[in-house]
């Protein structure tokens, strides 16, 4: 009896170690390295034109760096965006990596370069991030107010949108799409930061009764949009990064001071999506938060109920 306990608890111990291993590996290795979704969302959000239909990808929190997010995935994303054929083309943010287990940078022109390749009829647009900020042009070097990756952007060919609007049309029909400064650019102690996020001075650019799309690094900002914005997008949540109730509940909705880290969420008539991104940060780590593109169709027909 006794031995055969001990042969269970052995075969137990040695498929829960086996079983251990394939999970490290899977959320170390394959979902944040190789897996990539495309997460779909139709909206239909106030003061959005029934003649406007607008299909939009949004990839948020690249963190390009060696050997998870290198250049030539990032140059995979891209292209597997173009397949998507979207109107138009949002980057939400966090294009540096900067992690203690990066093995390599992927410097801003490398990913820029691979970034470049994006095409959408009316043009790719960016907003920076904290990431941006703190690491500037590499990971683990002073931080360079974040120029390198405003340099790389443009090189590119992405407008970058610091408290910035711009009126874009498609067939004739306007609309505005609003990009906010980061809320928290600079470090200035152990929890305090500056933000470079000017709201007001953003909003106070948008004339006449076009929708207007605000895209904002960090979702904290929502609580603030004006009811004049009919979407918010953001990014850093990372959606958690590891999908598990014990992470993703209280704890992160406090920390980024938003209701939701992931997904699409409505509040007082207005719509918020929080994009679970493309790289990590912190530890190389996803489990069932894959990385994502996010296609977006806002507007037009609505689907028969
Ligand atoms: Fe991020």
């Amino acid at each position: 009896m006794a031995s055969i306990s001990r042969r269970l608890f052995l075969q137990g111990a040695g498929a829960f170690t086996w079983a251990t291993a394939g999970v490290g590996s899977y959320a170390l290795a394959f979902e944040p390295g190789f897996r990539l979704n495309v997460t779909s969302y139709r909206l239909a959000p106030p003061r959005w034109p029934d003649e406007l239909t607008l299909r939009a990808a949004v990839l948020a929190d690249v963190h390009a760096c060696e050997p998870w997010m290198s250049a030539s995935r990032v140059r995979g994303i891209a292209n597997f965006t173009n397949d998507l054929a979207p109107d138009i083309v949002f980057l939400l943010g966090d294009f540096s990596g900067g992690h203690r287990f990066v093995t390599g940078p992927v410097m801003p022109d490398e990913w820029g370069e691979a970034l470049s390749v994006l095409k959408a009829p009316l043009g790719v647009y960016a907003v920076l991030g904290n990431h941006d900020w703190w690491h500037g042009a590499l990971p683990g070097m002073p931080a360079d107010g974040a120029e390198g990756v405003r340099r790389a952007l443009r090189s590119a060919g992405i407008a970058v949108l610091e408290n910035h609007a711009l009126r874009i049309t498609r067939n004739g029909e306007p609309f505005w799409v609003a990009g906010l400064g980061d809320q928290i650019a600079e470090r200035k102690g152990p929890r305090l930061f500056a933000g470079r996020d000017d709201l007001a001075g953003t909003m106070a650019q948008i004339r006449g009764p076009a929708p207007v799309i605000l895209l904002a690094h960090e979702p904290a900002i929502f609580r603030r949009v004006p009811d004049r914005v009919s979407l918010t997008l953001c990014g850093p949540t990372h959606g958690g990064q590891v999908n598990l109730p014990i992470f993703t509940e209280d704890f992160l909705r406090r920390h980024y001071r938003c209701d939701i880290v992931y997904g699409h969420l409505v509040e007082r008539d207005r719509h918020l999506v929080i994009s679970a991104g493309l790289g990590t940060a912190h530890a190389p780590v996803r489990f069932m938060r894959p990385p994502e593109v996010v296609e977006l169709t806002i507007g037009g027909p609505r689907p028969q109920s």
